[in-house]
């Protein structure tokens, strides 16, 4: 299994549950896999992560949530 590379100084992330669509991160931050092989996300301060499964270019959302009947309205309590 490979070297984890996480970055222990990162900065500030903001995490947002989109309503019938993706997650949002904003800010600095680092994803990989779970074999510990980082995407390149190099330069990026905002990316939408795939929460209805049937995105093509996973784990990004590709807009498909849109046509798919995706549903999942969350509220922080
Ligand atoms: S949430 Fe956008 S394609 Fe899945």
């Amino acid at each position: 299994m490979p070297q984890r590379r996480i970055n222990t100084s990162i900065m500030a992330t903001k995490v947002i549950i989109k309503n019938n669509g993706p997650i949002r991160l904003e800010g600095e931050f680092e994803l990989f896999d779970e074999n510990g092989n980082q995407f390149n996300t190099e330069g990026k301060t905002a990316i939408s992560l795939c929460r209805c499964g049937q995105s093509s270019k996973s784990p990004f959302c590709d807009g498909t949530h849109k046509s798919c009947g995706f549903s999942s309205t969350v509220e922080a309590a």
